[in-house]
């Protein structure tokens, strides 16, 4: 029996990442292109489960087989420090394992400057630091990637970094920065003032895999794992897993589990598989989700199941018993959330796969 080659755990680079191709072709042409390769700083946004943070990681590892150090951190507190500690750590694993005849036998203390041999001479504050750190590893040809998942607008560290980041940029160092998060967080960093250069960094919106190549990943998990799928049992899959990366993952998962020592997955597998995924959707995204909205995204959410697919802003506003500029309010909320996305200038539909069902059954056990 072939263990499941599914990955549906938040965080996890899936076996093979579907229908990213031509942005990870574009990173990796940054990486190799270096420093002034407008790609370099970028930020990716996406609702919950479209895939940020796998991308991230994945990103990273292709950054490190171009000769990067690539370091990983979440926007949270302390993130500074961990940047300066995590460079320095790559940048020892780097000599180690480098087969560049310059660099073997070069010692941490060697590449930085002789103070790290010898913590309590560190001198400066963050920037003179890691400016020195990029001095010492860009000599040696090597770039250094910060990746920062979950930005948070809150964090002065956040701030600060994008301030530095720019200085660096600025003194054309080999560096990159992709940040990423949910629309709403990078759109309130990007309003801070102080991060104004950031405005012009490369935005990518991580939106929903087309179904083509949803199937082409579900199939190629299954078969490079030795077993095999019908077309039938496959078009079944990619209709539940609704171009949405996480839900992929599920259906695939509890499709492979039902029986795992067949040698194909069969149409009633992926019918059970489905149930439980969407079980485990509810459970993992949706009640998070619907725990995270106000009275008035609630209010505004429940004025939009009146309408079978698109609702139009006009009408909402009016079942709310509102004016239009206060419905406006929620529903940039909800973009902002990946909840629900626009239709031309006046509609907007549900984007976050079957909350609308979950919010139909929500209201109606409040009655
Ligand atoms: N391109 C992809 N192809 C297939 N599966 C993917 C892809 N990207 C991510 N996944 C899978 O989807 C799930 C969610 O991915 P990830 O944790 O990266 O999402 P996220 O956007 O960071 O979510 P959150 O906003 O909750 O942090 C994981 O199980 C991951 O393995
Ligand atoms: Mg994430």
């Amino acid at each position: 029996m072939t263990s499941n080659p599914f990955t549906p755990t938040f965080g996890r680079i899936p076996l093979l990442m579907t229908g990213r191709d031509s942005v990870i072709r574009e990173m990796e042409q940054a990486f190799e292109n270096g420093s002034g390769d407008p790609n370099l700083s970028t930020i990716f946004t996406g609702a919950r489960g479209t895939g940020k943070t796998a991308l991230l990681l994945y990103l990273s590892r292709i950054a490190s087989a171009h000769g990067w150090i690539a370091i990983n951190v979440a926007a949270i507190s302390g993130m500074l420090e961990d940047i300066l500690e995590q460079t320095r750590q790559g940048a020892a694993q780097f000599l180690e394992v480098s087969d560049n005849p310059r660099l073997k036998g070069l010692t941490i203390g060697q590449l930085f400057g002789l103070e790290w041999d010898n913590p309590e001479q560190q001198q400066g504050n963050w920037r003179t630091r890691m400016g020195k750190m990029i001095s010492a590893l860009n000599d040696q040809g090597i770039g250094l990637l910060i990746t920062v998942d979950e930005v948070n607008s809150k964090l002065d560290e956040m701030v600060h970094l994008a301030a530095m980041y720019q200085h660096f940029v600025g003194e054309e160092r080999k560096v990159g920065l992709l940040l990423a998060g949910l629309p709403g967080s990078v759109n309130s960093l990007l309003r801070n003032e102080s991060v104004s250069f950031l405005r012009r960094a490369n935005q990518h919106k991580l939106s929903r895999i087309s179904d083509s190549d949803i199937a082409e990943g579900i199939r190629a998990t299954i078969e490079e794992s030795g077993r095999s799928i019908s077309p039938e049992a496959l078009s079944l899959a990619v209709e539940a897993s609704d171009g949405f990366p996480y839900l992929m993952q599920l259906v695939g998962y509890q499709s492979w589990s039902q029986s795992p020592d067949s040698d194909a997955v069969s149409e009633d597998d992926v019918r059970w598989g489905i149930t439980s995924a969407r079980a485990n959707f509810a459970e993992r995204v949706l009640d998070a989700t619907y725990y995270d909205l106000s009275d008035g995204d609630l209010r505004f959410l429940r004025a939009m199941l009146a309408d079978a697919r698109e609702s139009r802003l006009s009408d909402i506003a009016s079942r709310m018993g509102e004016a239009s500029n206060y419905a406006s309010t929620y529903k940039r909320r909800l973009i902002e959330q990946g909840i629900i996305g626009e239709r031309g200038s006046s509609y907007v539909a549900f984007e976050l796969p079957g909350f609308r069902e979950y919010l139909e059954e929500r209201f109606e056990e409040l009655g």
